[in-house]
């Protein structure tokens, strides 16, 4: 019997390798996704992080057609990038609101459910920004470390009832982001990864598939990079 799998923002890039990761091993996945084309092969769910009762309709279809949630991957997330002095009130909330609250939003809504299964997973994609900060990236660089004492604050007050709270916290991942980087700007990033290499959207699905496994279970309040060394361990 496959669980009941949620992936917030998993319509594409690293979301959708996660989704595939989890059906793959036989779990009932759901993603949710804005607008456009949801790819094929999931329950797809519209939902928008920064809005409620999207995210409450969204539990209850999937409650309805999979059953509760019992593995949360919060993923969903954005950057506005730009230096300190030039970062508006904009720049700064919505960032904050996408990623660290609508991952607030999903993981209390997702408690409910694991609460009365007395078990659950929940994984919170974060960055190796989060932890090594990043020039222009206060923001980002802030809701991604926020994940962290979220993360741990769930893992204290749910792990007696069975419940695991982790962050995976990716480095430079390749996607048409990083494709987009001049020649000169990638060799001075992969100059700072030991393994002299991006990793690849299947790479962190895994280690996100793993921390949410059997396998796993004895691991909560971790901060697991996949990131080739460049934040070295943290
Ligand atoms: N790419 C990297 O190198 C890297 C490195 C470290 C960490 N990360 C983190 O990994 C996660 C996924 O990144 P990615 O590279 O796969 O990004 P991406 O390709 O830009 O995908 C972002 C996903 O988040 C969804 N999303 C954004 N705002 C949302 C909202 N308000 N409500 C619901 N869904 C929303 C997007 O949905 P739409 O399709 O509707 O826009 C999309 O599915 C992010 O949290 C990111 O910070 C990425």
């Amino acid at each position: 019997m496959g669980r009941s799998v949620l992936v917030t923002g998993g319509n594409r890039g690293i979301g959708l390798s996660v989704a595939q990761a989890f059906r793959d091993a036989g779990d009932n996945v759901a993603i949710t996704y804005r607008g456009g084309e949801a790819p094929e092969g999931f329950l797809a769910v519209k939902c928008d992080v920064t809005e409620p009762e999207t995210v409450e309709a969204a539990f209850a279809e999937i409650e309805e057609k999979q059953g509760p949630v019992e593995v949360l991957i919060a993923n969903a997330g954005i950057t506005r990038d730009t230096l300190l002095l030039r970062m508006s009130e904009e720049d700064w909330s919505s960032v904050i609101e996408t990623n660290l609250t609508g991952a607030f939003r999903v993981s209390k809504r997702a408690a409910k459910g694991m609460l009365r299964l007395r078990r659950g997973r929940i994984v919170f994609v974060s960055s190796v920004v989060g932890l090594f900060g990043g020039a222009g990236q206060v923001n980002y660089a802030a809701s991604k470390s926020g994940m962290v004492g979220m993360a741990r604050s769930i893992a204290r007050e749910l792990g007696s009832r069975g419940i695991t709270a982790n962050v995976v916290a990716p480095g430079f991942v390749e996607t048409a982001l990083t494709d987009e980087l001049s020649d000169e700007l990638k060799k001075q990033y992969l100059a700072q990864i030991p393994l002299g290499r991006y990793t690849s959207t299947e790479e962190v699905a895994r280690v996100i598939r793993w921390v949410a496994s059997d396998e796993a279970a004895y691991i909560t309040g971790a901060v697991i990079p996949v990131d080739g060394g460049l934040g070295m361990g943290h």
